[in-house]
């Protein structure tokens, strides 16, 4: 989002106070926020907050001539890439179906010609109200967008729909708003974590993947307009909404999930850390150490290479492959020679390869630093948090599909 200039509408309801997290994350987000508030939405949150956090005036009084020097009742809207009304109350959009302009935050939208995205919160029977639900339905065939309101325990202790929507959420939703959508008709299969081979009932071998990389691709996918299945081994990560998520354990469950799922699929991206074999025998009741002996010896078996079944099955050249190739090694030479090996063997577009030796990248840590190894040659993508690094393969991989175009 950088460069982005949003205006950010705060109405008057106690939710009010989630709107700073939310100026918080645009700003994160490298977005130049400027904040717009109606008189009510004073009485919960203190303007001096919003205009430290934006780092800009905060528009509060239509009729105070310094601020309309400053920002300008109209000239807010200007150049705005987007408004977001976060909370957006019921009296404030019932103010927005008539056309109303009586506040900073009313003018803002009635003078833009950007898209509005409007975070609705509310007592649950204030929201099922006929006169709310009419109001939300012109403000939507009005060309607005909205997201949520969540269900939950209200600030009036009332359990149902009304809650604003987690910031983080809203956040998304503006990124998404203001993304290209060079995904949207397409469907994007998505491994990601580690997977586990189990010993017996309470033990398993693993891997220290944690699914960062896989949970940043398909929040990076669904941001950019497209379908996502993602199949996951154990992870602690939120599924990010909007994608369909399959959990599994083991490489065996992964494969079947991944098989399942291939025919509807325009890309597979194999960011899983799949384990490569699993244990031959596996105990039906916990293993008991003085049944053991001193050193036990634990008898493996190869398990099914997925992307190189996917690779050797795969019917002209759909689905795209992308694989991943973590080694440990920090020669970039030697790094794109094993990921080039990888490709030839297991028949992929793309691999993803990276060094996972080092403490600042790769396995559980927020960045990666990758090199894009195709056919045609490789880029390097340098250090960078896993959701730009996400970003930077999705780039490579919209090129792909636009050049071969629409699946038969
Ligand atoms: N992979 C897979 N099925 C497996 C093992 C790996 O689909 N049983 C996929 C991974 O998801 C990744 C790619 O293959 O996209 C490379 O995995 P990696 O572990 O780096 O390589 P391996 O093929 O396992 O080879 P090696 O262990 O020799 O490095």
């Amino acid at each position: 989002m950088a460069g982005a200039k949003i205006v950010l509408g705060v109405g008057g309801g106690i939710a009010a106070y989630k709107s700073v997290e939310l100026l918080r994350g645009l700003v994160k987000l490298g977005a130049e926020v400027r904040v717009a508030m109606t008189q009510s939405a004073r009485h919960f949150v203190g303007e001096l907050t919003f205009q430290t956090l934006s780092g800009q005036p905060v528009f509060t009084d239509m009729f105070d001539n310094q601020q309309d020097a400053d920002i300008g009742h109209i000239r807010v809207a200007d150049g705005a890439s987007l408004i977001v009304i976060a909370p957006a109350t019921a009296n404030l959009m019932a103010r927005l179906v008539a056309g109303m302009a009586n506040d900073p935050v009313t003018s803002a939208v009635l003078a833009a010609t950007c898209p509005v995205l409007l975070a609705p919160a509310m007592n649950v029977n204030m929201w099922n109200n006929e006169a709310t639900q009419r109001n939300v339905e012109t403000l939507a065939a009005r060309g607005m967008y909205f997201v949520g309101p969540d269900q939950g325990f209200l600030a009036c202790k009332w359990i149902g729909q009304g809650r604003l929507s987690e910031p983080a959420e809203i956040a998304e939703a503006v990124a998404q708003l203001l993304s290209a959508q060079d995904y949207a008709g397409r469907h994007v299969l998505i491994s990601a974590g580690g997977t586990e081979e189990a010993l017996d009932p309470v033990r398993f071998l693993g891997n220290r993947s944690t699914g960062k990389m896989g949970y940043a691709l398909a929040r990076a996918v669904v941001r950019r307009g497209g379908r996502v299945t993602l199949v996951s081994g154990p992870s602690t990560l939120e599924a990010p909404k909007g994608v369909q998520l399959v959990s599994v354990r083991s490489a065996a469950q992964m494969c079947d999930a991944i098989v399942n799922a291939r025919q509807k699929a325009d890309a597979i991206i194999m960011a899983a850390a799949v384990a490569d074999f699993r244990p031959v025998q596996v105990a039906t009741s916990k293993l008991k150490k003085h049944e053991l002996g001193n050193s036990p010896t634990i008898v493996l078996e190869r398990t099914v290479d997925i992307l190189a079944k996917l690779g050797a099955e795969r019917e002209g050249s759909w689905p795209l492959l992308v694989g991943f190739a973590a080694e440990t090694t920090s020669d970039p030479t030697a790094l794109l020679a094993l990921a080039r090996k990888k490709l030839l063997a297991k028949k992929c577009d793309l691999i993803v390869a990276n060094d996972v030796s080092a403490s600042d990248r790769g396995f559980a840590s927020d960045q990666n630093a990758v090199q894009l190894v195709s056919s045609e040659g490789h880029e390097d993508v340098a250090l960078a948090s896993k959701d730009e690094i996400a970003h930077a393969i999705l780039d490579r991989l919209s090129r792909e599909l636009q050049a071969k175009g629409p699946r038969a």
